[in-house]
């Protein structure tokens, strides 16, 4: 078993604070605790709760219908989550099948454990739809877990409530279960396909805090599914993180308690700079993509074909302005690009992109 860095994660690293414009992020506006205006004065800082604080774990379980506190566990952001679900799910003698492409842990921790991987790949001639035919010939007789990322991380392509239920279905033959993340669930343009774990004692729902709500410093996402599974991260947790930050089960839940009336203004702000981008790319002679039907990323390819490494170096060293090589999330020949930030910040960090582009094809 071995621990390799994920280039996805080295990237930003490596050159995410050196930059004046940042349209490589993956979320909304990041958040300062003055801009939440909660006072934290009371929190005190003590190890919490395993599974999360129940007033925090029954605010969540509103959400999943049918679905109570004993489905939910609080853990340290999505990626804690995808691990336990993981480490708990497929043993040495276990398969399972990924997404592809997709935020690269998905895969990765799969591989550091030396699993039996298959990646279920979203291509550009498909509009990166899953194609579900193509999902039930990867499954084998010893599939324990497939997973799926919708909206996508980074095509924003987005799965149908029918393609959501075949999945689940084939899930349920195998035996095996179903994992959707649902990051960006909250960020569709229109309405989404129901939460994966309302759907199905197969079905598990991972998410996050870290990208609708602009949150990701408070390091805190759940898990909700049957309560085996719930059961079985806290014995996995309790090895690794223990507990969650308190500071950052306060916010979350204070954040949660006004989600909806949040989600309308951070939808606005979303919308408002998907047409930014929209009308931007219309215009564009060098980048062609499938359009995002939902979250804050898009991965559009160099129109010529080829690698876009030396244009996002070029970008982030020469012109201060960070997206995302697409090499760096196995899609190489494009780049992910975020439009949840600062409205202002968009439009500059594009202008930017229209020059880097402009010295590449030179
Ligand atoms: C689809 C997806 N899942 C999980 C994560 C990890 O998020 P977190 O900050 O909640 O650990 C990310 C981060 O980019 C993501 O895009």
């Amino acid at each position: 078993m071995v621990f390799t860095r994920m280039p996805l994660e080295v990237w930003f690293d490596e050159y995410q604070f050196e930059v004046d414009y940042d349209i490589g992020e993956s979320g909304m506006k990041f958040l300062s605790v003055k801009d939440l205006g909660i006072d934290l004065n009371k929190v005190e800082l003590r190890y919490g709760y395993h599974l999360g604080h129940p007033d925090l774990r029954k605010e969540i379980a509103k959400q999943y219908r049918g679905m109570t506190q004993e489905n939910v566990a609080v853990t340290t952001g999505a990626s804690e989550g995808n691990f336990a679900v993981i480490g708990h799910l497929v043993g040495t003698k276990d398969h399972l099948i990924v997404e592809h492409p997709t935020y690269p842990s998905l895969y990765q921790i799969p591989r550091s454990l030396e699993r039996d991987l298959s990646l279920f790949r979203l291509n550009w001639g498909n509009e990166f739809r899953p194609d579900m035919n193509e999902l039930r010939k990867l499954v084998k007789k010893n599939t324990k877990l497939i997973t799926l990322t919708h909206p996508n991380n980074p095509t924003g392509s987005v799965i149908t409530e029918d393609e959501l239920k075949e999945a689940i279905e084939i899930a349920e033959e195998a035996g095996a279960y179903l994992m959707v993340d649902e990051t960006y669930r909250d960020m569709m343009f229109d309405s989404p396909p129901p939460l994966a774990a309302t759907m199905s004692p197969n079905a598990i729902s991972l998410t996050s805090m870290s990208k609708t709500w602009g949150l990701p410093g408070i390091r805190l996402g759940w898990v909700v599914a049957d309560t085996p599974i719930i059961e079985a991260i806290r014995a996995v947790r309790e090895q690794v993180t223990i507990c969650n930050s308190s500071l950052g089960e306060t916010i979350a839940l204070e954040v949660l308690k006004k989600r909806e009336r949040l989600l309308e203004g951070l939808r606005k702000s979303m919308l408002s700079n998907f047409r930014i981008l929209k009308g931007w790319m219309d215009n564009q002679e060098w980048l062609e993509w499938i359009e995002p039907k939902s979250g804050v990323v898009g991965a559009p390819r160099l129109a010529t074909g080829g690698s876009t490494d030396a244009l996002c170096k070029l970008l982030v060293t020469k012109y201060r302005t960070f997206t995302v090589p697409g090499s760096h999330m196995e899609l190489d020949g494009h780049l992910r690009i975020g439009f949840g930030g600062e409205h202002e910040e968009l439009v500059k960090g594009l202008d930017q992109l229209q020059l880097a582009l402009k010295e590449i094809h030179q």
